[in-house]
């Protein structure tokens, strides 16, 4: 198993490293697909788009969700087992999300949504799995094969087939994201060594918040749901707005607050409330002076997700090694999740 692990001790590292790569295959293999076209027609003329996923895939759906919300679009990204809660009507989408393809609470509510005669599109990992056949539009990530149990590139991967369809339905160009990978690439470059710094911080921390606002906060929740899964470290993720109401009250000397920063001046106003309680901060972005622990990454237009994932992958990754898991097998865990 070492040599498939390709050098690196455990597949997590290794698929993080794969990155790039899987979203540039991802891209490429999705532009020449006749079925994206038939996805962006159908989702054009959407009453409403519904993204049904679980975990991971869920953070991905909520990037998508604001992109086309903020343009007058009524996209509605749902957590699938909660499916039971939310009810289609004519002219409705559902737009499944699951890198494996079989999740059953994913499963459960395209089987009831298809019911109630909406139009199903899935992207999965995995060529005709499940969801895939169960679908009217059946679309592919080309991310090869996840084995750590923690999604990582097939994340990346989502959120990559996700900005290409936004672009699409909106007619917007499509050049930015042949820079996706490179802003990938060099996040991870630039955000390792730093991340394996912040862990050795982290690994003795009952508890942690990721903050962040807009078009970061997707990823603030992928951090927090990132660290819990494979480093076992209580962390929640809030808007950072909404930490004044409430979640600060748990801050006091050294609480560890993660703030990634994709280029929103008021970040400020939010960091300084919390270093007022004496909070730590962990600054990802590209502001200078912030935080003696801080960290810079490539920021561009609409790629911002690609800058701020390698770290939170990372830092998870770092402090499970540095409290000697295994971040390819956590407990409790399974890659997919076929049980209601
Ligand atoms: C499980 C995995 C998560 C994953 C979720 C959804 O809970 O542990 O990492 O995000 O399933 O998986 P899917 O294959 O549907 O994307």
């Amino acid at each position: 198993a070492s040599a498939s692990k390709g050098g690196y001790s455990h597949f997590m590292l290794k698929e993080i490293h794969d990155s790039p790569l899987a979203v540039k295959e991802t891209l490429s293999t999705m532009m020449a697909d006749d079925s994206v076209d038939k996805a962006v027609k159908v989702m054009s003329q959407a009453n409403r788009i519904f993204v049904v996923a679980a975990g991971t895939s869920y953070h991905a759906g909520l990037i998508f969700g604001r992109e086309l919300n903020m343009s007058g679009f009524t996209v509605i990204p749902m957590i699938a087992s909660e499916y039971p809660s939310y009810r289609t009507r004519a002219g409705d989408v559902i737009l499944a999300l699951s890198q494996s393809g079989e999740t059953l609470d994913v499963k459960m509510a395209i089987k009831e949504f298809k019911n109630e005669g909406s139009t199903i599109i899935s992207i999965t990992n995995v060529i005709e799995s499940t969801i895939s056949r169960e679908s009217d539009v059946k679309l592919y990530m080309r991310a090869g094969p996840e084995l750590g149990v923690a999604a990582t590139k097939t994340f990346v991967s989502q959120v990559a087939s996700l900005l290409l369809l936004k672009s699409k339905i909106l007619g917007e160009k499509l050049d930015y994201l042949s820079h996706a990978h490179e802003v990938l690439e060099a996040s991870l470059e630039g955000t390792e060594g730093q991340m394996k710094k912040w862990s050795s911080t982290l690994i003795s921390a009952p508890s942690m918040y990721y903050l962040s606002k807009g078009v970061g906060l997707p990823m603030a929740l992928e951090g927090a749901l990132k660290i819990k899964e494979v480093a076992y470290v209580h962390a929640e993720s809030y808007p950072a707005g909404e930490s004044k109401h409430g979640p600060i009250a748990l801050v006091s000397e050294g609480f560890p607050v993660v703030f990634l920063d994709p280029g929103i001046d008021e970040l400020k106003v939010n960091i300084e409330e919390m270093k007022s309680r004496g909070a730590r901060i962990f600054y990802v972005g590209t502001s200078k002076g912030i935080s003696k622990d801080e960290v810079e990454v490539r920021l561009e237009k609409g790629l911002e997700p690609f800058a701020l994932a390698p770290p939170i992958q990372l830092l998870a990754y770092y402090v499970s090694v540095g409290k000697g898991l295994d971040p390819d097998r956590p407990r409790n865990l399974a890659k997919t999740v076929t049980v209601e």
